[in-house]
């Protein structure tokens, strides 16, 4: 079996998670990693065994060739790693939610993959935690009767959360595509943070096959009081609930809280599961692995999948600015940011629960 050579750029706590998981799969092998911070850079390398370092993204891809382009930068660095990931003749380019800031950015960099044929991989691995596998498994087994509804809440902002809230329902619902979103935005704080988005979005999806999704995301989402932050604040970023409901039960998964559900036939039933990197990465880049050694092994978190979501998102967003229903597919690119940033009254958001205030500058 071949080795795939890799490189990662972004030595953040992303990147080094990514590099760690490739690093402790004997079909990788880290060849570079970059950061343009040095200390950050410098601290990486030695956990990795040293692979060659540079501040130089393009100029590590270019001697390089690696087989996989990784890149694990703040959401406001997408399109052009995209396209270095193409020009160095990368087979597979691995990246973080989300897609991209804007519907104009996604749109190009889901061009730029399809003219190139590169796959692409986008990092929504949380899905591999036992808990998340449960309740897909209880949805896909039917035992949830007919799908009606979809549901997603976390008190994270969007830019950092909604886009994981999707995914995994749309994992629950198949991936089937979305026809139409309305949504309305609250407070201007998180505007003005490198993962921009307002400090509160919520909205509904219709779906082709009928299943309508309900996503409540940032200050004012409900507090998810199975998961107890008050001794460990940083907990406040897994109160995150996903689940479906059926004509025969529900089913629903809790990032820091494992998963329930009751259906006709089994009654009550539940689970333990937390949100955990560790367990999390190994079995997404041996994916990658088995993706790039077979085109029919398609990677579950692959673009196409993500891009589903991340229009669903980008059309929230455009919603919330603009009014009204929004139609899917999108057909055009627009600056959602921008227009949030216009459109978003200039009033402090109303928070769901106390820890919510700190967290949103507010306490
Ligand atoms: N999938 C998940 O569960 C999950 C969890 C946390 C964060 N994320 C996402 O991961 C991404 C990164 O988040 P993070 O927490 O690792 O951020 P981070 O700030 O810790 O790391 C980003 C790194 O990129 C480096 N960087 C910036 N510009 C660069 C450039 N031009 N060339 C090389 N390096 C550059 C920075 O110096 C920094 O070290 C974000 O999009 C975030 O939303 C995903």
């Amino acid at each position: 079996m071949s080795q795939y050579r890799v490189m990662v750029v972004g030595m953040g706590k992303r990147g080094v998670h990514h590099a760690t998981a490739f690093n402790a799969n004997p079909r990788f092998e880290v060849a570079g990693i970059c950061d343009i911070d040095q200390k950050r850079l410098d601290d990486a390398a030695t956990k990795l065994g040293n692979p060659e370092k540079s501040l130089d993204a393009a100029a590590l891809a270019k001697k390089h060739k690696p087989d996989l382009f990784c890149f694990c930068t703040l959401p406001n660095l997408r399109l052009d790693f995209i396209k270095l990931g193409i020009e160095c003749s990368a087979k597979l380019i691995a990246f973080e939610k989300p897609v991209a800031m804007t519907s104009r950015e996604g749109i190009q960099i889901k061009q730029a993959l399809d003219k190139s044929g590169v796959k692409a991989v986008v990092s929504h691995q949380h899905r591999y935690g036992g808990h998340y596998k449960k309740v897909k498994e209880i949805v896909a087994s039917g035992a949830l009767g007919r799908i009606q509804t979809v549901y997603g809440t976390a008190t994270g902002w969007a830019a950092h959360m909604l886009s994981h809230l999707i995914d995994y329902t749309c994992w629950f619902n198949n991936y089937e595509p979305a026809e139409w979103v309305m949504a309305q935005a609250a407070g201007r704080g998180k505007l003005a943070d490198l993962h921009t988005s307002p400090d509160y979005v919520a909205g509904v999806v219709h779906y082709k096959n009928g299943v309508r999704g309900i996503y409540d995301c940032g200050a004012g989402a409900p507090d998810v009081p199975e998961v107890d932050s008050s001794k460990e604040p940083k907990l406040w970023w897994r109160k995150a609930r996903m689940g479906a409901q059926g004509s025969e039960g529900f089913a629903e998964v809790i990032t820091n809280g494992g998963w329930r559900a009751v259906t006709k036939r089994g009654g009550f039933q539940s689970g333990p599961g937390n949100m955990d990197y560790v367990e999390d990465m190994p079995p997404y880049v041996q994916e990658m692995a088995d993706w790039l050694d077979d085109d029919k092994k398609v990677h579950p978190c692959a673009f196409a999948n993500a891009y589903t979501g991340f229009e669903i998102m980008a059309a929230l967003y455009r919603s919330a600015a603009e009014g009204g229903q929004v139609a899917l597919p999108l057909t055009s690119g627009a600056d959602e940011v921008a227009l949030l940033k216009a459109k978003v009254p200039n009033r402090p958001v109303l928070v769901s629960f106390n820890q919510s205030k700190k967290e949103f500058g507010l306490a």
